[in-house]
């Protein structure tokens, strides 16, 4: 069954632990990214790791592969479960960090191409043309999973292809949720929680949805109704 990873969004460790508060055990798993780890830092980590939730570090490290293999053994000290690396730094810059850490710590994830990004958005930057933005995925999954990393992070309407050329032990997680009516906001590549669980993905990143609604509880009873698998019997 796919899980719901919420995305700490919000501009402080205050706001960040009040949410987690709120949310009580209706959430277990934090997405903590740039703009809080800039502010908060490993402090927040330890916080969040001290009210028993799991976490997920998404600080998207792409730079030369000894300080990306630095990077990722300073989150391994962090106690998170999931990391997030660009799969467009290249092989060795992945190679590196898996072997810095070993099997043991962490698992790696490769972001293959933005959720908010488009096929012109991919052209421009990469000046060149391309047949489909999943085939830009499958080709950048490819190079992460021969460089030893545990999944990816991709958009939730490439997730089956994924998952049937790698197989279900390719982790896949899917940003860019939201349901039916909800803003995109800037993310153009976007599925319901209930279509990105059908297609295989094993943790769905809500960050908006969640944070923007008067009862930031409600849109994960809806999402999780919507995840979980079928009784046997339909
Ligand atoms: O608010 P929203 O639900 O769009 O939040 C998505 C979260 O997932 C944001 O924190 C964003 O940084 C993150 N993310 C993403 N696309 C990726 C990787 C992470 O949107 N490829």
């Amino acid at each position: 069954m796919a899980e719901i990873i919420v995305a700490l969004d919000v501009p402080s460790s205050q706001e960040a632990l009040a949410l987690v508060e709120r949310l009580d055990d209706a959430v277990s798993f934090y997405k903590v990214g740039s703009p809080l780890f800039t502010r908060s830092g490993p402090s927040l980590v330890k916080s969040l790791r001290e009210r028993g939730k799991r976490v997920f570090l998404d600080l998207k490290y792409h730079d030369i592969p000894s300080t990306v293999a630095n990077a990722v053994a300073s989150a391994a000290a962090l106690d998170v479960e999931l990391v997030t690396l660009h799969a467009s730094g290249g092989e060795a810059m992945m190679r590196a960090a898996r072997e810095a850490i070993g099997d043991d710590g962490p698992r790696l994830l490769g972001v293959t191409i933005l959720t908010s990004f488009t096929a012109v958005d991919v052209e421009q930057v990469w000046a060149k043309e391309i047949r489909s933005v999943r085939e830009e995925v499958a080709r950048l999954t490819a190079i992460a999973v021969d460089a030893g990393l545990n999944g990816v992070v991709a958009s939730p309407l490439e997730v089956e292809s994924l998952k049937r050329r790698h197989g279900v032990d390719l982790l896949v997680v899917t940003p860019g949720i939201r349901a039916v009516g909800d803003s995109p906001g800037d993310q153009a590549r976007t599925s319901t929680p209930g279509a990105a669980a059908r297609a295989g993905a094993d943790y769905l990143v809500v960050g908006r949805p969640v944070l923007e609604a008067a009862d930031p509880g409600a849109p994960l009873v809806g999402a999780r109704s919507r995840v979980k698998p079928l009784p046997e019997s339909e």
